[in-house]
């Protein structure tokens, strides 16, 4: 069992179930609806805490009655949240998801209201005792220097940065990491076909840092710091019912098998077949009996 810190975000997620994904100015009926907390820093590590793990969480919350929902859920997955700063006014990040019943797919629409975690609270935190710190890829300039104090106050401490989105400046943090979990969007923004050619294209300003890079259904590829690379496909449920949460459900199984000391290409396999497993159920409440 490993002490884990993430900074990044949690929502508000109102998702829409429908039978088929609407057309522009259409009018169609959900036929299920669910209003649950969300967000990759905060679903990270509500995965992390079913596969048995000690989980704090670095964000913003409102003081607004939605916050309330995602404490709740915070709480259920006995998630500290003592590092938190609380806005007197504003509304949580709120997502608006529909999620498609005929191929589990999620179309999001974001409602960002609060502002990003910053630097003065995280260098409130102690530090020691965790054993892994996992940052969300935004917020470039203050997550540059939480990644610089981590490593000059806590040289041994493993951290990974989630790189999800195009972000000015992004590339400050890929030096900063010990791990940078890439996504498809962002591969595919940057003109890249691929994990590989992503990685090719990217190592030389990245250090010693371990690549990862997932691609939905076709699983992932990972490249270790000597330029070994890896694939995993993916392990589909026999029905995929929901891939909302399938990335941070990835990320939460390599940081559990990176803890528990398994190479690169190991952990590659045990993340997507958790995420597999994600796929074919609703939400991310399903492993409380999964020990991948
Ligand atoms: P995100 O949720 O961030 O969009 P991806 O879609 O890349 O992330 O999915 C992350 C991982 O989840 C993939 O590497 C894969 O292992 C798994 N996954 C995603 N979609 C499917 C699917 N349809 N079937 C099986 N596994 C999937
Ligand atoms: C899924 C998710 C949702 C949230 C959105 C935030 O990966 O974390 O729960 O609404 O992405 O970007």
């Amino acid at each position: 069992m490993a002490n884990i810190l993430t900074v990044g975000i949690a929502t508000l997620d109102i998702i829409n179930s429908v039978t088929g994904y609407p057309a522009e100015d259409d009018e169609v009926r959900a036929t299920h609806q669910r209003i649950c907390r969300g967000g990759n820093a905060t679903n990270t590590l509500a995965v992390l805490s079913q596969l048995g793990h000690n989980c704090a969480w670095a964000g913003v919350l409102a003081n607004e009655p939605d916050a309330r929902h995602i404490e709740i859920d915070l709480e259920h997955h006995q998630i500290d949240i003592s590092a938190v700063i609380r806005q007197a006014s504003g509304k949580v990040p709120t997502s608006y998801i529909t999620h498609n019943t005929e191929n589990g797919s999620r179309s999001i629409i974001h409602y960002r209201d609060l502002p990003e975690y910053p630097f003065s609270a995280f260098e409130q935190i102690e530090l020691e005792q965790f054993d892994w710190l996992h940052f969300e890829g935004r917020n470039i300039s203050e997550t540059e220097k939480m990644l610089r104090l981590a490593k000059s106050k806590q040289p041994n401490l493993p951290c990974s940065i989630e790189i999800e989105k195009e972000r000015d400046n992004i590339e400050q943090l890929f030096s900063l990491a010990d791990m940078l979990l890439f996504s498809k969007p962002f591969a595919e923004e940057r003109g890249f076909k691929d994990g590989p050619t992503l990685f090719n294209a990217i190592r030389s300003s990245t250090a010693k840092a371990s690549l990862v890079c997932t691609w939905g259904n076709a699983g992932a590829w990972a490249q270790d710091s000597n330029s070994n690379t890896f694939h995993s496909p993916a392990f589909p449920p026999t029905r995929v019912l929901d891939t909302l949460g399938a990335g941070d459900t990835f990320n939460a199984g390599i940081i559990d098998a990176c803890v528990k000391g398994f190479t690169l290409d190991e952990a590659l396999e045990r993340a997507c077949r958790l995420a597999g497993i994600k796929c074919g159920h609703y939400g991310l409440d399903c492993f409380d009996s999964e020990k991948p």
